[in-house]
């Protein structure tokens, strides 16, 4: 039997849309669902889903800022990918991982001194109209591309993958966090069984042990991501900029209520069962699950730094030689690179095949 968490009070769904309606009478047929299946449904369900609907992304409230805002992230990636290419002797494919609205698609292509095939895997068919309308190429999902030579790169798509919540019980155990509805029909967290044993032995490989009463994400389709993404790669980096941790940091005993978090019109909001499919929901990354993932696919370890330190090391400086407002250019670099902005707040994980030199902006 499953009990009821306790909830903040007065933050009970409020704005109730018509994709919350939905869920509710799916959990009234059926019974409790998943986290994952809920925040699958509220990112994702068609048509109603938050990024389904093709929203317009924009800054994040606080230290989650995002990267895509400032035009000096793609010259830097565009640098990156030229400098790949330098060492390799030959043109890659670029392949971004969840383009969002296709701007920092636009503005990497702009920054890059050769045309380049460039193509998004993107799951929401909104953003992919949007991606569509600035003449980019977008595909559905990464089995729609044929291996290639490639550089691979995702910015702050992993964060957007639905996860799993569980609750640390004094046993050692683990309670799943189920999502379920109150006597009044609003939704609730409730706690029960694991739905697969998969949750325990994720933490169980990464030896963790979570402490009683002690929330954490897990997420489960890392694996399966990775697996898709590195068979594009016939040769070349696959580079994931996000904000997470190491398993060990990321599921410390000091990080008590795990670290999902919404944005609604771009400010922190706390509660996900508020405005189902109008607010983006996103949980920190366990880096130590994409690292075991990719290495699985045969992929090599080839850095992980800050974001800070690797805009630098690919060149983010030479943005203010070419830029017509200077001051502005200097502003948009310290944002990025500073560490007290979103230089350490994002860190860049990359991995190559096998036999290539280091990946750019590591060695
Ligand atoms: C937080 S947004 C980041 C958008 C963009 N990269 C940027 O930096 O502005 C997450 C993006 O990943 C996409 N996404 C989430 N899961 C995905 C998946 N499994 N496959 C492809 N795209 C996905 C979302 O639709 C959205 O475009």
């Amino acid at each position: 039997m499953g009990t009821e968490c306790n909830r903040a009070p007065g933050r009970l769904g409020v704005d109730e849309t018509e994709l919350g309606r939905r869920l509710k009478a799916q959990i009234q047929a059926d019974g409790p669902m998943t986290f994952r299946e809920f925040m699958a449904q509220a990112l994702f369900a068609p048509d109603l889903g938050f990024y389904s609907k093709g929203p317009a992304l924009g800054a994040r409230d606080g230290p989650f800022n995002t990267n895509s805002l400032f035009p000096a992230f793609a010259f830097a990636l565009a640098r990156a990918v030229e400098r790949a290419e330098a060492v390799l002797g030959e043109p890659l494919r670029i392949v971004e991982l969840g383009g969002g609205t296709g701007e920092l698609a636009s503005r990497i292509l702009k920054n890059l001194t050769e045309p380049h095939e460039y193509v998004i895997v993107e799951k929401s068919p909104g953003l992919r109209a949007k991606q569509e309308s600035l003449g980019l190429r977008p595909v559905s999902h990464p089995s729609d591309l044929p291996p290639a030579p490639s550089f691979v790169f995702g910015n702050e798509v992993l964060d957007a993958l639905p996860v799993n919540r569980v609750m640390g019980e004094e046993t050692g155990e683990l309670l799943e966090i189920y999502v379920a509805l109150d006597q009044e029909g609003k939704f609730v967290q409730h706690l029960a069984e694991p739905s697969t044993p998969l949750l325990a032995k994720r933490l169980a490989e990464e030896g963790i042990s979570l402490g009683r009463g002690q929330i954490a994400e897990i997420n489960l389709g890392l694996e399966e991501f990775v697996a898709e993404v590195a068979s594009l790669i016939s040769m070349g980096y696959l580079l994931f900029i996000d904000y997470g941790d190491e398993a060990t940091a990321l599921y410390h005993y000091t990080r008590r209520n795990g670290s999902l978090r919404c944005f609604y019109k771009q400010k922190h909001a706390y509660d996900p069962f508020d405005r189902v499919g109008e607010q983006d929901i996103t949980a920190d990354v366990d880096f130590t699950a994409i690292e075991g993932s990719a290495l699985k696919e045969g992929l090599m370890k080839a850095g992980k730094v800050s974001q800070g330190l690797w805009l630098e090391n690919v060149g983010i400086h030479q943005y203010k030689e070419q830029a017509t407002n200077a001051d502005q250019a200097q502003d948009e670099i310290f944002q990025l690179v500073s560490p007290a902005r979103l230089g350490s707040a994002f860190d860049v994980l990359a991995f190559k095949t096998r036999g290539l030199p280091d990946a750019p902006g590591f060695s």
